[in-house]
């Protein structure tokens, strides 16, 4: 079911929901990067829940630029969440853990709630069009659609890095929980093929319909 609000009310609410999941001892939240998600940290921040038993694990990270780029994934949740909220450990796919991070996800009991966004071309995380649903968590050439995308956020898409470090679908099929966010007319039609076309390669958002929990939010803005 896809559930339509304001941006502000959809954010909110997911905020509200997970500020009353982590007041459980021990909790693993996966997150999400991308202009989506930004609305449902700043509602966090405001709650302030307690996140010291709480563990994070980012869905991905671009291949070759340093934690302190400003367009890394790290600094982007440094700047939105990390520094304002005190989390128990914050993990990132990166050269040295890419080929463990499924393990340590499991080893840490399996992520609780996962927040996740879609890209146009039915992208979760960075697995791109004609990902396993089976993959773990991986090295990945990215399309030139999603380079295309997220050029946005550079000053020429040559400074779009062209890898990227996701986990994988395997992972993200078994949390618990999922969250998926979609903001903006431009994401409507996506949407809509993801969560109620058939389930494809083709668009990985798609397998999401064979996940037990998933709660769908939609906002034109
Ligand atoms: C990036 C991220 C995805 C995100 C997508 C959509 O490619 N890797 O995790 O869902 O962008 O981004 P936005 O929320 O900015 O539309």
């Amino acid at each position: 079911m896809i559930r339509s609000n304001t941006y502000e009310k959809v954010c909110h609410q997911i905020a509200v929901d997970i500020s009353n999941k982590v007041k459980e001892n021990h909790f693993v939240l996966g997150l999400a990067t991308g202009s989506t998600p930004i609305g449902i940290y700043k509602e966090l921040v405001k709650i302030k829940p307690d996140f010291s038993k709480t563990i994070t694990f980012n869905l991905d990270e671009y291949v070759g630029l340093e934690e302190t780029h400003d367009q890394s994934y790290r600094y982007f949740m440094n700047e939105h969440l990390f520094q304002y909220l005190n989390f128990e450990k914050n993990y990132f796919p990166n050269e040295q853990n890419y080929n463990q991070y499924d393990i340590m996800i499991k080893n840490c009991g399996g992520i609780d709630v996962q927040i996740l966004g879609i890209g146009t071309n039915g992208h979760i995380a960075f697995n791109e069009p004609h990902s396993s649903r089976y993959s773990s968590t991986r090295v990945v050439d990215l399309t030139k659609n999603t380079i295309k995308d997220n050029s946005r956020f550079f000053k020429d898409v040559k400074d779009v890095p062209t890898k990227a470090y996701t986990m994988g679908l395997s992972s993200i099929m078994e949390a618990e929980e999922i969250y998926l966010v979609a903001v903006g007319k431009h994401k409507k039609d996506i949407l809509e093929r993801a969560i109620n076309g058939e389930v494809t390669p083709e668009i990985p958002a798609s397998y999401l319909q064979q996940h037990k929990k998933l709660k769908v939010y939609y906002s034109d803005r």
